[in-house]
């Protein structure tokens, strides 16, 4: 298990100042950068598309994780690949066709990242575990940041690693995300999380690398 990497979302940045406040970011010891895309249906609110994802990945160095919140996600996979995106992540529970879906993604240019809601099984992992390179466990119900973690969804994390590791998966890794804080980090770690995205906990701290630091 390597180093745990820290993917800051930012949904709780000045959206129209995306691109620095993501450089910001990464100068405050980022590994990688989350962005949430909503789309008003899946989730009921409506963020940012590929062009900012665009803008975004001009400016910095370190991987952006597209956390595609959305109904018909098959129609943007090429727009967020084209913007540079190294993970696109889509959600499960949104298709009938995942398998599909994450081909899609890998031929678009991008590694493949599929997320879970907190209600949601991973069983259906076994029969996609070759297919993916990213488990994104959603820790709240996604929609908005700052929500209260849900801690009983930790279980999720060792099983799904059981999973992936027994059916083709192994180089698959696992991210949660959702009411990550200082408080819960170590304890996600431990359960063998390989990314904890954190969004309020960093962009509302006053200090974002001091906030890393201490999830680190
Ligand atoms: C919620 C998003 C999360 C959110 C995390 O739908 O997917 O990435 O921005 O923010 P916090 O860490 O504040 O819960
Ligand atoms: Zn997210």
């Amino acid at each position: 298990m390597g180093k745990v990497m820290i993917a800051p979302s930012v949904l709780g940045c000045d959206q129209g100042n995306i691109a620095e406040e993501a450089m910001a970011l990464q100068m405050a010891g980022a590994d990688m950068i989350h962005l949430d895309v909503m789309d008003g249906v899946f989730v009921p609110v409506l963020t940012t598309g590929a062009g900012v994802a665009a803008s975004i990945t001009r400016r910095i160095d370190i991987p952006v994780d597209a956390h595609l919140m959305v109904q018909n996600p098959s129609n943007l996979i090429k727009a967020f690949a084209d913007a540079g995106c190294a993970y696109i992540t889509v959600h499960a529970e949104v298709t009938s066709h995942l398998d599909r879906l994450l081909q899609q993604i890998r031929l678009a240019g991008s590694k493949a990242g599929v997320a879970v809601n907190p209600s949601t099984p991973v069983d259906f992992l076994r029969w996609v575990a070759p297919a993916v390179d990213l488990v994104l466990i959603m820790t709240v119900n996604p929609g908005y940041g700052g929500q209260k973690h849900l801690g009983y969804v930790h279980d999720k994390i060792p099983e799904t690693r059981r999973i992936l590791d027994s059916n083709g998966g192994a180089g698959a890794l696992i991210s949660v995300d959702g009411g990550v804080t200082d408080a819960n980090a170590g304890k996600l770690i431990s359960a063998g999380a390989d990314i904890l995205v954190s969004g309020s906990f960093i962009t509302g701290s006053g200090d974002p690398a001091a906030a890393i630091a201490k999830l680190r």
